[in-house]
Parts: structure tokens; sequence; C-alpha cells
């Protein structure tokens, strides 16, 4: 059975690399932060689930560029004010957690500070290719781990405006993992929430009641989408594939370019040859889930 979507030639957003200046880097819970970047083409050429990479400037010790999922765009008010509805996006707004010393100096950010911002990159969850597929589904499910967050507001305001149903599993260690979720709220049904510590929410892995609600609702149908770390996503992806569902699949790895040229964020998909590895920046970071291959591959003992 297949369910693979037709990638054939889709729009990609114009990529622009800018000096962009930090309007806002509000801390959140749990080592995370909201960056609000200004950056007007590359705000209004993003589409759902692309994502930038971002250069720290004045620190030669933090060389590569460090990959973010496109949170959100939205239009910059005029202090005091709100924007006009309809006002064209201005600024790129990244939802990141600090994991090492990149996203510890990017928390380190003030108002007026610059960085530098490769976008809008890769290939998302374009409307063209799940679209036609979501409308066939009784709902949309997006399954988010952790700070897999990021990568599905944008495609839940898509999905909001083909006025489709849909509901939100997301996941994470503690509570103070959940965060963003009330920007889903104006989008989606339901949001469900799980921790592995319970601090929240079921206890237990995300896929746990994403697991129960599929079991009770067989004679629905479902298109998933899904964001977080590897196992999470291996996980998600044998329940879709169980119950018979189609499975958009946001990955992440590594990366050194962003741009297809290193070669070092490549994942293995069906094929054989050069066509069996594929770029999360340039093929992905989006991919039908059928066609990755979820067993990691034993490195050779030298
Ligand atoms: C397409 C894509 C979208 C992403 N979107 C977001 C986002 O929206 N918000 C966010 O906070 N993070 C996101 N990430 C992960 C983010 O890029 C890394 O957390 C960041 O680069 C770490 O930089 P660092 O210098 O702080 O940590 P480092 O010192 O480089 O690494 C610290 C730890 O994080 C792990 N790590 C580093 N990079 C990655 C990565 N790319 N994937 C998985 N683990 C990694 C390392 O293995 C190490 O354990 C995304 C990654 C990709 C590929
Ligand atoms: S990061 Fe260089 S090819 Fe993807």
């Amino acid at each position: 059975m297949t369910f693979c979507l037709t990638v054939g030639s889709v729009r990609m957003g114009k990529m622009h690399n800018v000096i962009a200046e930090v309007v806002e880097n509000r801390p959140l819970i749990g080592g995370h932060f909201l960056l609000d970047l200004y950056a007007p083409r590359q705000a209004q050429a993003t589409r759902p689930g692309q994502f930038a990479m971002v250069r720290l400037l004045d620190h030669s010790d933090v060389l590569l560029r460090r990959p973010m999922s496109i949170f959100d765009v939205r239009p910059r008010a005029a202090a005091g004010q709100t924007p006009g509805n309809g006002a064209a996006p201005e600024i790129i707004q990244l939802l990141y957690k600090i994991v090492g010393r990149g996203t510890r100096l990017m928390a380190l950010l003030k108002p007026g500070d610059q960085v530098e911002l490769l976008a809008p990159l890769g290939h998302g969850f374009f409307e063209e290719e799940y679209l036609p597929i979501a409308r066939a589904s009784d709902e949309v499910l997006h399954v988010a781990g952790g700070i897999g967050i990021a990568a599905l507001l944008l495609p839940s305001r898509q999905v909001a405006k083909a006025g489709l149903r849909q509901r939100l599993f997301f996941g994470g260690r503690t509570r103070d993992d959940l965060v963003g979720t009330e920007d889903f709220e104006n989008y989606v049904g339901e949001i469900v929430l799980a921790t592995e510590n319970g601090s929240t929410g079921h206890k237990g892995f995300v896929t746990l009641p994403l697991e129960k609600y599929l079991a009770g609702h067989q004679e629905r149908k479902f298109l998933l989408m899904a964001c977080g770390p590897w196992a999470m996503l291996r996980a998600t992806v044998a329940l879709a594939e169980r119950y018979g569902h189609p499975c958009l699949v946001s990955m992440e790895n590594r990366m050194g370019c962003g741009l297809g040229v290193c070669l070092g964020c490549s994942i293995r998909v069906e094929g054989t040859g050069h066509a069996a590895y594929e770029r999360v920046c340039t093929e992905g970071p989006v991919f039908c889930a059928e066609h990755v291959i979820w067993e990691k591959e034993e490195i050779p003992k030298i």
C-alpha cells in the first residue's frame, strides 16, 4: 500500500541571505526563546515547514549556521499598535531551545543586535502536495515532540485556512518542554498533551494518546504531520502504518551548509546507489514517511 505524495515541481520560496535585526528575543519556560527577526523579503517568501539558517556574527568559534524551523511570520507592529489585518509579514519568528554553545549565544541576543539569516530553505509542508489528501481525510493530526512543535504552526494555519479539522498531539519530557501551544489554539480543535514525567497531560510518550485516538476511530481517515526526535517520528510512522494513514515527517539532522552542497545532512531513503540518500536541507526537511528508511545504519568498525 503506498500513500506517498507526488513531489513534483513544487514552488519553493526564494531564498535570501541578509543581515537581520533582532526585534525581540523573549524568554519562555524551560530554556526556550522566541526570536523575532526583521526580514521582510524572507518572511514574505516563507512557506509552511521551511527553515532558516542563523549565523551569529562576531563569534568565530561558532562558524556554522544553525538550522531553525520558521515558527511564524508576522507583520511588524509600530510601538503600541497592532498591525492591520492583511498587512504583509516582515518578521521571521524562531522558537528555539538552548542545547549547546550556539543556542546559548542566541539567547543573549538583544533588540537591535544583528544575525546573518539565510531563508527560507527546504521542501516544507506544501499545500499542493498534501491538501488533496487532507481534504479526503476526516481530520489532520499534527504530532510534535519537544522543539519539533516549531515546524507545525504555519502548516496548522494553512490547514485551518482550508477549513479542515485538525488536532495537535504534543509531547515532551516535562511540562517545560510544551511551549507555543497558545499559538495553535486558534487553528486546531483540540490539543492533547503528554509528558514523560506526567507533569502535564498523559503520562508517557505522545504516541500513547495518539495510538488510543487512532485505535478508537478506526473508521476515520487521517493525515498525520509529525516533527520531533527520530525515535518519536519512527514510533509515529509505525502507528500510521499500522492504522493505514498517510504520514508526512519533518526531519532534523546535523547540518553544515543548509544548501545541498556538503551532503552532511543526508538520510537513507528508499532507492539504490546515490538515490538511496536524500538531503534533509534540500529534498527535506519534509518527507513522505514511507520514503524514509527508519533503521539506523550500523557504522562499520575500522
Ligand atoms: C531542519 C531543522 C530545523 C530545526 N528547527 C529547530 C527549531 O525550530 N528550534 C530549535 O531549538 N532547534 C531546531 N533545530 C535543531 C537546532 O538546529 C540545534 O539544536 C542547534 O543547531 C544546536 O546548536 P548549538 O550550537 O546550541 O548546539 P551544539 O553544541 O551544536 O549541539 C548541542 C547538542 O544538540 C544536538 N544537535 C545539534 N544540532 C542538532 C540538529 N540539527 N538536530 C538534532 N540535534 C542536534 C547535538 O548532537 C548536541 O547533543 C532544527 C534542526 C534542523 C535540522
Ligand atoms: S547541510 Fe549541507 S547538504 Fe544539507
